[in-house]
């Protein structure tokens, strides 16, 4: 690790923030790229994250990440909200600039995409279609991603039904919902399978979800991370349709932070995914 007096300091904000990864993750890229910095972990309660977000440019940081639970309220303390922070309705990276002005975007939909192209031999979604199980923000994050990247129809279902059609409406007319009682239907012809939600995780019930209907040669990923494999994959897998587990996308969100902060574009490698699941 090198600090000197001229180090440039980032952190990841979160309440409480123990849990993240994310200084695992950007301090790999520290050590291995040599940089004059540091990623530490701010434990910042709710009702003093504006004055958080007031101090960081007085005390020189260059950035954060934002995590749970203050992605959404994130968005009102920015002076600049990039188009895939507003569309995803959530702040998950903040670049501070020279003059401190607050630029806050969201990086997730990138690190899903990046991930997937990394990971799997899906060339081109340009004209696919798609199912994405959930409606809350990482569901927006992923659904954007997804139509910016040509997917031409997309099956949003969530247990709260009014909350996948107001993430439809809000994006846009290739979206359409199909309801939680019916979502075993909704995967016939689709390429690709996304659960954003928080079902299969650690100590949280699996995803309830019949795979009969899902072509064999569909893509089949999920955003949670712990488990590596969910029950979910452990399923797609048995199948035959390849999957992608959620650590990928938090590796590759992570780069766009650390190159507005450090100036270098970090590499996702074996290496540094084994360093992060170590954690
Ligand atoms: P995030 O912003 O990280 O995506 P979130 O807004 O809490 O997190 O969304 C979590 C998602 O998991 C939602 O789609 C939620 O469904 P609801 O909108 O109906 O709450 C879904 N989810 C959580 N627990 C669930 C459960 N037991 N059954 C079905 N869906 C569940």
């Amino acid at each position: 690790m090198k600090i000197t007096s001229k180090a440039r300091i980032a952190g990841v904000i979160g309440w409480p923030v123990s849990h993240s990864r994310s200084p695992r993750l950007h301090g790999f890229w520290l050590d291995q790229y040599d940089i004059d910095g540091a990623y530490v972990p701010l434990p910042v309660r709710p009702e003093h994250l504006r004055d958080a977000f007031r101090a960081l440019p007085k005390l020189g940081f260059a950035g954060v990440n934002i995590t749970v639970p203050h992605k959404e309220a994130a968005l009102a303390f920015m002076d600049q909200v990039e188009n895939d922070a507003d569309r995803a309705g959530a702040v998950n990276t903040v670049v501070i600039s020279a003059d401190g002005r607050l630029a806050g975007s969201n990086s997730d939909g990138f690190g899903f995409l990046e991930n997937l192209r990394a990971t799997t031999r899906v060339a081109s979604l340009r004209g696919g279609s798609a199912c994405v199980i959930g409606a809350g923000g990482a569901a927006r994050a992923v659904c954007a991603a997804l139509l910016d990247a040509g997917v031409g129809a997309i099956r949003l279902t969530n247990r709260t039904t009014a909350r996948a059609q107001t993430l439809a409406d809000d994006l846009g007319p290739h979206i359409e919902v199909v309801d939680w009682v019916r979502r075993r239907g909704a995967l016939c012809e689709i390429g690709l399978l996304v659960n954003t939600t928080t079902l299969g995780m650690t100590g949280n019930p699996p995803l309830d979800l019949n795979l009969e209907a899902l072509p064999s040669d569909a893509v089949v990923a999920d955003i949670v991370y712990t488990p590596l494999e969910t029950p979910l994959l452990t399923d797609a897998r048995r199948r035959g349709n390849t999957v992608v587990d959620g650590l990928g996308m938090l590796l590759h969100q992570a780069r766009p932070g650390f190159r507005a902060w450090f100036g270098v574009e970090p590499e996702v490698t074996p290496a540094l995914r084994a360093a992060v699941l170590a954690d």
